[in-house]
């Protein structure tokens, strides 16, 4: 078969190296193949690798976390395979950090054991990558580097090519599957810890193709990003390590919002330092990682350390401004627990999908976990029978809150809007479709995003490609965050704050035909 896969994180290079086994293989990339959200990963993956842990508390943790939401199947596949993938990525050649024979197991928000495997310190997205980088090179997989999935193309139904864009101009390549794997849209929001490509592409082409999206307003927002420019991600690990969160008055805030304090679920830790920032007039909350020591410091978290001190910030020495930032979408292209999506012949894996596993609120180090263990089970299924309704390996067939369609800003009329403006759509999104939510902010936002349409198309240069597809994604979140009247995890209204549990189901969104208002 002719398999074609879209991006070059750590699902889409672990989905190139399997699929390359027995299959001929395209592998495109918007960047270079090492520049994706995992690169920057910093905490680890939590695998299930210590005598004194158990896979049943991998599974807990992680149902506990998505706010009673997870898709269990999905859930068991994580934890229970996990174990066996970290042993392939350390076949591709990562050297995760030992502590004498040991892994160096590191502790995160509310994980009830050490269980997440690092290396380098707190490189480890850049290690996997590159191991996998290099392994991807050795394989007959065809690199296609620099070059953005435009559309997909679908015959009767069913997936049959990508519509590629390159230096050269646009291109059509024929697939018998095409496996997504572009990561989030991080760059929806002003503040966010990912990388300028994740602009949502994989799951925008897929939404334009027919496909269903899910739970797409579970949003998660870290709780810690250095408080400057860029938004520099301040790994959980360190809080893990006992690094405690304190206000302008050096008082610590998170013990009396939760149990867990520092180390709560990230939305609560989240929200936890809007509110003390709030309180004192917008200031960042600190970071106050100084009892750890410097010696530590360098050793376990070098590159923090290092962009700490390239701002004048000495982690060691006094606590460091923090703030949130967007990190995590849980929801995504709709799949079952094969990476299967609404179109045959499709597949997604890793952040641009969404299978159940992280429920509303995805727990620490389990997004690079997912990716191996979902890209893997994709490459298993390649090539046979397309299951139609099956609740059991697809949570959304067992019923859903909302059915939502939505129009493709790119069909608006040229003369009533106006080309969308990237950094005002990221604000509009960081303001009202952010960590808080409420009736009134998502209508003004809807109003604000409906003026708006991407450039036509003959004008188009890069950047308007991915603004198109923000466009088309901002107004699929607001949507999805409107309908959802209650909170739960990533998703919280102020104006509905409590959760219920008759709507523990999912909300999807799908594009409306062309047709539906005629
Ligand atoms: C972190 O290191 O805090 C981020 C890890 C993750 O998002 O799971």
């Amino acid at each position: 078969m002719k398999i074609v896969v879209i991006g070059s994180g750590i699902a889409g290079l672990v989905a190139a190296v399997e699929a390359s086994r027995n299959h001929d293989v395209v592998l495109v990339t918007k960047s270079n193949l090492a520049e994706s959200n995992t690169h920057y990963a910093q905490g680890g993956i939590a695998a299930v690798t210590s005598k004194n842990d158990t896979v049943a508390e991998h599974i807990a943790d992680t149902l506990s976390a998505g706010a009673n939401y997870c898709f269990e199947p999905a859930v068991e596949a994580l934890c229970i395979e996990g174990p066996n993938r970290i042993n392939d990525l350390i076949q591709f050649g990562v050297d995760f950090d030992k502590a004498g024979s040991d892994f160096a197991l590191g502790l995160e928000a509310a994980h009830s054991h050490a269980r997440i495997l690092h290396a380098g310190g707190d490189t480890t997205g850049a290690e996997v990558s590159n191991a996998l980088v290099e392994t991807v090179r050795k394989t007959a997989t065809h690199i296609h580097e620099h070059t953005f999935v435009v559309d997909l193309e679908i015959q009767s139904g069913v997936v049959t090519g990508v519509h590629l864009l390159d230096a050269s101009g646009k291109h059509f390549v024929e697939a018998d599957a095409v496996i997504l794997a572009s990561g989030g849209a991080g760059q929806l929001y002003r503040h966010t810890t990912n990388p300028s490509v994740t602009t949502g592409d994989g799951l925008a082409v897929a939404l334009r193709a027919g496909a269903e999206l899910i739970d797409l307003e579970f949003y998660q927002f870290h709780p810690t990003a250095l408080a400057v420019p860029g938004s520099f991600l301040i790994s959980e690990a360190v809080r893990g390590e006992g690094a405690n969160l304190i206000n302008n008055r050096g008082e610590r805030f998170m013990q009396k919002l939760h149990p867990l304090a520092e180390l709560a679920p990230r939305d609560i830790v989240a929200r936890g330092i809007q509110a003390e920032m709030m309180l004192q007039g917008g200031e960042p909350v600190l970071l106050d990682a100084t009892a750890l020591g410097a010696e530590f410091l360098e050793k376990r978290f070098p590159s923090i350390t290092k962009t700490c001190k390239a701002y004048g910030l000495d982690l060691a020495k006094t606590p460091i401004p923090v703030t949130p930032a967007a990190h995590y979408w849980m929801g995504g292209v709709a799949t079952d627990t094969y990476g299967r999506t609404s179109i045959p012949g499709l597949y997604a894996v890793g952040e641009v999908a969404c299978n159940g596993a992280h429920g509303a609120n995805r727990l620490a180090s389990n997004s690079l976990l997912e990716s191996i263990v979902f890209s893997h089970r994709a490459v298993e299924v390649l090539g046979k029978p397309w299951p139609s309704n099956a609740p059991e390996t697809r949570w959304h067939d067992s019923g859903r809150l909302a059915e939502l369609e939505i129009d493709d800003p790119a069909t608006r009329p040229l003369d009533t809007t106006e080309v969308v403006d990237r950094v005002e759509l990221q604000t509009l999104m960081w303001d009202n479709v952010g960590l808080a939510r409420t009736r009134k902010d998502l209508l003004a936002t809807r109003e604000r995003l409906n003026s708006w349409r991407p450039a036509a198309e003959g004008h188009r240069l890069f950047p308007d490609w991915e603004d198109a597809n923000l466009l088309l994604l901002a107004t699929a979140v607001t949507e999805a965050a409107l309908a959802r009247i209650e909170s739960r995890g990533g998703h919280y209204r102020l104006d509905y704050p409590t959760t219920q549990p008759n709507m523990a189901k999912p909300i999807t969104v799908s594009r409306k035909a062309a047709n539906a208002d005629h």
